[in-house]
C-alpha cells in the first residue's frame, strides 16, 4: 500500500503544509481558517482560502511521482494483488493521474457540502450563486469543501479501509509525508507491527525514519519511477541495475 502526503503534490505545484518558508502553516493559522469554529467566525474568509487553493489543484497536472503509482496499481493488479493507495491528499492528483482505487483520508478539494446536514451540493448548483460563500439548495445553511478540519472526525468508512489496508500490506510506501498528524500517521506503525516492510520517500528525515526499514531520500517525483522498474523488473526475474 502507498500512503501520500503533500511531497507528492509539491512536483505539480501544491504548497505543503509544514515546509518552513513554502508550507501553508508558515504563513496562515490553521486555526484561523481550517477549523469549523474559523468557519462559523469567518465564512468568507474561509471560503475564499479555499476557493484560492481550489483553484490551484484545478490547474495542477499530476507528476511523475502520481503516474508511477498508477504504474504500480496496474502492475499488482494485473498479478491479481491488491494495492491500496491512500492519500492525505485533497487535491485530486490521484484521481487524474488515473489511479482507480484511492482512500482520500481527509475528503477532496473540489467537493463541496454544507455545513450544518453535510448535504453534497454539485458545482452547478453553487458555483453560479453570488453569496460568500454560498449556501446549499436544500436547507440554506452556508456551504463549505468537503474536507476534513482539524477537531474533525476522519469518515468511519474511509479510516476502516485504511486500517484493514494497513493490517494487510506485505510493503508500505510512506510518501511525502511528514508523518504527524494522526491518525495517518498511524498507518505506517500498524503496517510495521505486522512485519510489512516499511519504505519512506521523503526529501527530509521524518518522525517515521526511525521505524522505517528504507528511507529514500530525494524527491517523490524522481524516486518513484525508479522504484516503479525496480519492482517490476525484480518481479519479472531481471535483474535491477541502477541503484535505486
Ligand atoms: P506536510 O507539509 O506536513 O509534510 C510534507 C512532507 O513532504 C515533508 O516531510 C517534506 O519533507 C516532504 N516533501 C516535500 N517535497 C517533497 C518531494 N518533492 N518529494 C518527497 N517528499 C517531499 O504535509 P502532510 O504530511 O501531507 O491536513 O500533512 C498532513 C496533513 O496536515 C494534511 O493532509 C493537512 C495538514 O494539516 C488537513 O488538511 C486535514
Amino acid at each position: 500500500m502507498a500512503l501520500t502526503g503533500a511531497g507528492i503534490s509539491a512536483e505539480s505545484g501544491i504548497p505543503t503544509f509544514r515546509e518552513a518558508q513554502t508550507g501553508l502553516w508558515s504563513k496562515y493559522r490553521p486555526e484561523e481558517l481550517a477549523t469549523p469554529q474559523a468557519f462559523h467566525r469567518h465564512p468568507a474568509l474561509v471560503w475564499k482560502w479555499y476557493a484560492w487553493r481550489r483553484q490551484i489543484a484545478a490547474e495542477a497536472t499530476p507528476n511523475r511521482g502520481h503516474v508511477a503509482l498508477v504504474g504500480l496499481e496496474d502492475y499488482y493488479r494485473k498479478k491479481g494483488c491488491n494495492f491500496s493507495l491512500i492519500t492525505q491528499n485533497v487535491d485530486g492528483l490521484h484521481t487524474k493521474a488515473g489511479n482507480h482505487d484511492i482512500i482520500e483520508l481527509h475528503g477532496n478539494i473540489q467537493r463541496v457540502k454544507c455545513f450544518d446536514s453535510n448535504h453534497i451540493i454539485p458545482y452547478q448548483d453553487w458555483s453560479t450563486q453570488t453569496a460568500v460563500p454560498p449556501t446549499c439548495p436544500r436547507c440554506g445553511s452556508p456551504l463549505r469543501p468537503d474536507v476534513v478540519w482539524f477537531g474533525e472526525n476522519l469518515p468511519r468508512k474511509v479510516l476502516d479501509q485504511a486500517w484493514q489496508a494497513a493490517q494487510e500490506c506485505q510493503i508500505f510506501l510512506s510518501i511525502g509525508t511528514s508523518s504527524l498528524v494522526e491518525p495517518a500517521a498511524s498507518l505506517a506503525h500498524i503496517a510495521h507491527r505486522r512485519g510489512a516492510l516499511v519504505i519512506e520517500i521523503n526529501l527530509d528525515t521524518t518522525t517515521l525514519t526511525a521505524q522505517a526499514d528504507y528511507l529514500l531520500h530525494g524527491k517523490a517525483g524522481e524516486i518513484l519511477p525508479e522504484l516503479f522498474a525496480a519492482f517490476v523488473n525484480q518481479q519479472s526475474g531481471q535483474e535491477f541495475t541502477e541503484g535505486v
